[in-house]
């Protein structure tokens, strides 16, 4: 059964009194839609884990940095619902943008530190849209558990601070990468990949393969990354914005292999900016 599908506060808030009064606990899954594989794996871990499931469906307009990226983004609700009829998720909350940023809203969550780099340091304000939508999600959903996708790795860090800063009751859990038969990391914006770029597109996932194994035979990121960077660029992608290692938990740079390491890219192919991330 399609999940019904919310567009108030307001009736949102009814029903998750109707919850809390029976004592459920309350899963949210946050998404700007354009479902793929990878939201449906946090549907079920969130279907699991909790009484009660929520997706919320919301393309949020701060945290794009230009307008046309915002209007291609692609919109595909009816598509989304029928995706998440598989995951049993009980509502799927899309409001409207007054739902959320309603008039005379002044408030801006910024998140210091964590966002200085990777991202963030080419996509000025970004984190600052993300760590604002985001404690309003939770907040307005009441959840007890927020799933997020290791895909999105600076973004999950983010979250974590910023919920553990601001005193938000809400668990924040990590769920991994999913997958491409082909390596790439799942993403909406695979979906503006053309067919060329798209076979092109999983270079990245092996090239970053390739450094973790020289990495763990060694190796320094120095040594590495001209070498790497060159493969890249040779299979088509026109822009690297960023080949790093990085400590997983505060995101300082590393130049070597140690526990809880993680490799991170960014990398442009055919006008389409695709990140991943992979431990070390
Ligand atoms: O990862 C996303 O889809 C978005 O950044 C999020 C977490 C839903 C906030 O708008």
């Amino acid at each position: 059964m399609i999940a019904p599908i919310e567009r108030t506060l307001a009736g949102l808030r009814a029903q998750t009194a109707i919850w809390r009064k029976a004592g459920d606990t309350i899963g949210v899954v946050p998404t700007m839609g354009a479902l793929h594989q990878g939201h449906l794996s946090l549907a079920r871990a969130a279907r699991a884990a909790c009484d009660r499931v929520i997706v919320t469906i919301f393309v949020n307009p701060k945290q794009f940095n230009n307008p046309s990226d915002l209007d291609s983004y692609p919109r595909t609700e009816q598509d989304d619902a029928r995706k998440l009829e598989s995951t049993g998720v009980d509502l799927i909350y899309v409001p409207s943008p007054d739902q959320i940023y309603p008039e005379g809203f002044a408030t801006t969550v910024t998140v210091a530190g964590l966002t200085d780099m990777l991202c963030g340091a080419t996509r000025p304000r970004h984190f600052d849209g993300v760590a604002t939508v985001v404690p309003k999600l939770f907040l307005q959903t009441s959840a007890d558990f927020a799933f997020f996708g290791e895909k999105d790795y600076q973004q999950l860090q983010v979250v974590r601070r910023m919920a553990t800063d601001l005193d938000i009751p809400v668990t924040v859990v990590g769920c991994p990468t999913i997958r491409e038969e082909d390596g790439l990391a799942m993403s909406s914006r695979n979906l503006l990949l053309s067919d060329r770029a798209r076979i092109k597109a999983p270079m990245l996932a092996e090239v970053m393969q390739d450094i973790r194994a020289q990495l763990l035979n060694g190796a320094t990121m120095a040594q590495i990354t001209p070498d790497a960077k060159a493969r890249i660029l040779t299979a088509g992608f026109t822009k690297i914005d960023y080949l790093e290692l990085r400590d997983g938990d505060d995101l300082s740079l590393l130049d070597q292999a140690k526990p809880g390491a993680r490799l991170f890219a960014a990398a442009w192919l055919a006008g389409v900016r695709l990140i991943d991330n992979i431990a070390v």
